[in-house]
């Protein structure tokens, strides 16, 4: 019998609830009344913070999810007959049911990487249509931080990505919806990460590091950000009592709340990475830069496992699994799961 499933899950990083400072934000915003669609003091607080975090004067806007604040991003920078380069594996490429190019009209030319990866060398090769009517023409550089596949950029491959971009009069956009994992295992801060390297809008993740819903797109460049309120509305993302994101976002970019959380989450990998690791017919992939373990397990421990704590596979053929971590894993969470995955592989080699 398998031992005790743990008390997380190991599937998402958006399976974990909410944390109990913001849930307490949310509480203590539910006082009188506040003007509605983002003219209200949370708003207006956690725009500061955002602008303190970056160093620059960007403009902000908050929407529901991160799909949408893609859409919001993207439609910003780009007309329709533009298209947007972006690693095969990008969010926006193959988990987003087609929004992107049917809000923006534009082609995402996906391009695959071995790591989730984009190089500028693999930009450069998207580029041959520039200029000939019959193509359509790149304008955005799309990369995720950290990616899909777990993997991180340097602040030094991104700035190498923005020169590459900048120099063919194209932008730079970053999905962000786990930049709090990205910047808290480079051990940086949010400007040395974004603002430095030359990244033009980024959406920042609040949902999987804590929030209940809620997410942000910065425009760093406040020009490239001049259209976003209409985009917004357009795109069905304008919160109305948008008091209840923002005082959201309040707690979890204060005491550095959105930090500790995907510290916390990116340990907790690495505790499960070596738990895993040792344990024979498992076959961890490679270590785990942030807050995701990709294995290797035989195929036909596979269901078992997710029937005892579930998770999705992430590669059948391939009988490869991700198992995630959120802010609220505990080590005892990882101890048990590491000790039912010993126990399942061992029945079902
Ligand atoms: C890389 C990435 N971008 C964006 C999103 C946002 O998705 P949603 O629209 O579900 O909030 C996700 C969620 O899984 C994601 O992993």
């Amino acid at each position: 019998m398998a031992p005790e499933a743990p008390h997380t899950l190991f599937a998402s990083d958006n399976a974990a609830g909410v944390h109990p400072a913001v849930l307490e934000a949310l509480v203590a915003a539910n006082q009188g009344h506040a003007l509605a669609y983002g003219a209200d003091a949370w708003t207006a607080r956690a725009t500061a913070q955002f602008r303190d975090l970056l160093g620059v004067d960007a403009e902000v806007v908050f929407t529901w999810g991160g799909t949408g604040a893609n859409v919001v991003g993207l439609q910003c920078l780009l007309a329709p007959w533009q298209a947007v380069i972006c690693p095969a594996s990008a969010h926006i490429a193959v988990d987003e049911c087609g929004a992107p190019e049917r809000f923006t009209g534009c082609k995402l030319i996906d391009v695959p990487t071995e790591d989730g990866k984009l190089r500028p060398e693999q930009v450069e090769r998207e580029l041959h249509g520039v200029g000939d009517e019959h193509h359509v023409q790149p304008r955005v550089v799309s990369i995720t931080q950290s990616t899909e596949m777990g993997t991180l950029y340097s602040p030094a491959e991104i700035a190498a990505l923005a020169d590459v971009a900048h120099a063919n009069s194209l932008l730079l956009h970053v999905d962000g919806a786990r930049i709090g994992n990205a910047v808290a295992a480079l051990d940086e801060d949010l400007r040395r990460v974004i603002v430095d390297p030359g990244v033009d809008v980024l959406t920042f993740g609040g949902t999987k590091n804590g929030l209940m819903y809620g997410e942000a797109v910065v425009f760093v460049d406040p020009a490239l950000g001049v259209n976003a309120h209409f985009v917004r509305k357009q795109a069905a993302q304008l919160p109305s009592k948008m008091r209840f994101v923002a005082a959201q976002f309040e707690a979890l970019l204060s005491d550095d709340l959105w930090l500790r959380n995907a510290r916390h989450a990116n340990a907790m990998a690495a505790l499960l990475a070596e738990r895993i690791a040792p344990i024979d017919g498992v076959e961890l992939l490679h270590p785990p830069q942030v807050n995701a373990v990709f294995a290797r397990v035989p195929a036909a421990a596979l269901a078992p496992l997710a029937d005892w704590s579930f998770f999705w596979v992430w590669d059948q053929e391939q009988s490869v699994v991700r198992w995630m971590c959120s802010f609220d894993t505990t080590e005892a969470d990882v101890e048990r799961f590491a000790a039912g995955v010993a126990e399942i592989v061992a029945a079902h080699r």
